[in-house]
């Protein structure tokens, strides 16, 4: 099949000569005498001519909005073209013309709940097709930390049943004659694999039954965790900064195309190499105080805070020392100062705000059983969580890290939807 001979269009704009090139119709122009067509493939575009009074012009003709073809012409130069080459198209080898294509690039950005109703078309698009390389090296930046540092990757189970983030937002699942929740975190599994490999991540999907719909928040996200044993507050915040550092410069590396199409500044980006700030939960209250915020000691920061917050920076923030109750009842509380934890979340610079959540675990049994008591659970929920502290435990640390969140800043973007392929929301189930 003449498919099998075509070369990828970022290779086409390599060679010289005859080419054959397959893809997608990306934008169709009819003129007088000859027909443009912009071709798209995985790797680009590139512009084809069909001149009249070919064969290949009546091919073209037909051909729809997203019409699949393989042709072969002859490169040529032309700085009126995008990237400065075309293709004068001899023969069109293959072809599926398909029915009319129903979006418009150009017109669509307008309605983006349309957008997701088509979001299986959409992805064509050549935003959607950016924020999906970035997703790709973003991902693969984080396999590449972990893996280049000596972690283990392990995989936890998605059927769970007890809550590890609150029990307000558990999916409920039957489960034969029983019933199971969906993972909210796979750090308590990760905790018993310390043991055994000392370091160890996952991603991995998390689900929250999250009611409400904001820019940040999904029902289904992706979830990259990391549990270490013998780690303390301090090591964790270098880890935290050091993986950060390490999928920034990596989109920088191999993503800069991608980021211009989106029309993002890489400058902020740049910036983002350790170390970052670290800012204490007590001075985040005085800052957002001094900036007129109504926040007293004791409250959680919300999105609006966070991002008031990180707008006095110029890097992203580690933000550590919570008070106990507004953080999960496994974080460690301060030796010194018991009322606060030994939490820290990282909060991406420009109004974007929290991406890791993290902390050291508790590790006594006993200490352990009782701040389960005082957040009103019943430890017998617990109890094979609880169970790694009878054993030989010891001082942990660990993370999670929102990714669909991290690509959301990295690339720029108004809504974590749109970091997402198909993203799930209190709303959005389909396609
Ligand atoms: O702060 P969270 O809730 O922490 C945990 O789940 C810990 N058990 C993780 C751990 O220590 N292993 O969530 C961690 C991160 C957040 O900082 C955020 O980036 C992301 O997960 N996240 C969400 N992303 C999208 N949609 C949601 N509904 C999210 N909830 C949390």
């Amino acid at each position: 099949m003449a498919y099998r001979r075509a070369v990828s269009i970022a290779e086409a704009f390599k060679s010289s000569g005859t080419v054959t090139v397959r893809g997608w119709v990306y934008r169709k122009r009819e003129l007088k005498d000859k027909i443009f067509i912009v071709l798209r493939d995985s790797t680009g575009i590139l512009q084809l001519v069909f001149a009249r009074g070919t064969e290949a012009f009546n091919v073209a003709q037909r051909l729809n909005l997203e019409s699949s073809l393989v042709a072969t012409g002859l490169i040529k130069e032309e700085p009126r073209a995008p990237g400065g080459k075309e293709l004068h198209v001899q023969s069109v080898d293959w072809y599926y013309e398909g029915a009319p294509y129903p979006i418009n690039e150009d017109a669509a950005q307008a309605d983006s709940e349309y957008l997701l109703d088509v979001r299986h078309l959409w992805l064509r698009s050549r935003k959607m097709q950016a924020v999906l390389k970035i997703r790709h090296t973003v991902f693969g930046a984080i396999h590449e930390y972990f893996r280049s540092r000596g972690y283990y990757e392990v995989q936890g189970p998605m059927f769970i049943t007890a809550a590890v983030e609150g029990g307000a937002t558990l999916f409920k699942v039957p489960y034969f004659d029983d019933v199971v929740y969906l993972t909210q975190s796979s750090q308590f599994y990760l905790e018993a694999f310390i043991f055994s490999l000392e370091k160890v991540y996952t991603i991995a999907p998390s689900f929250r039954a999250e009611p409400s719909r904001t820019r940040r928040h999904l029902t289904e996200f992706w979830h990259a965790e990391a549990e270490m044993a013998w780690y303390h507050l301090d090591d964790l915040m270098k880890v935290n900064e050091e993986l950060i550092s390490h999928i920034v410069s990596k989109v920088l590396e191999e993503r800069l195309d991608e980021l211009k199409l989106l029309g993002r500044k890489t400058e902020p980006l740049e910036a983002v190499k350790p170390p970052f700030y670290r800012v204490s939960y007590d001075e985040a209250v005085d800052i957002l105080k001094a900036k007129g915020v109504d926040i007293k000691w004791g409250d959680d920061l919300g999105a609006d805070e966070e991002r008031i917050l990180t707008l006095q920076f110029d890097k992203p923030i580690q933000l550590y020392g919570f008070p106990e109750k507004v953080k999960a009842f496994y974080h460690r509380n301060d030796p010194q100062r018991p009322e606060v934890t030994l939490s820290v979340d990282v909060l991406a610079p420009e109004g974007y705000g929290e991406i890791i959540g993290g902390g050291e675990r508790i590790y006594d049994e006993k200490e352990l059983v009782s701040k389960i008591e005082r957040f009103g659970l019943n430890p017998k929920d617990y109890q094979w969580y609880i169970d790694l502290r009878r054993y030989g435990s010891v001082p942990h640390s660990g993370f999670g890290l929102g990714v669909d969140r991290v690509v959301m800043w990295i690339a720029g973007l108004d809504h974590i939807r749109d970091a997402v392929p198909f993203p799930r929301d209190i709303r959005r189930k389909y396609p």
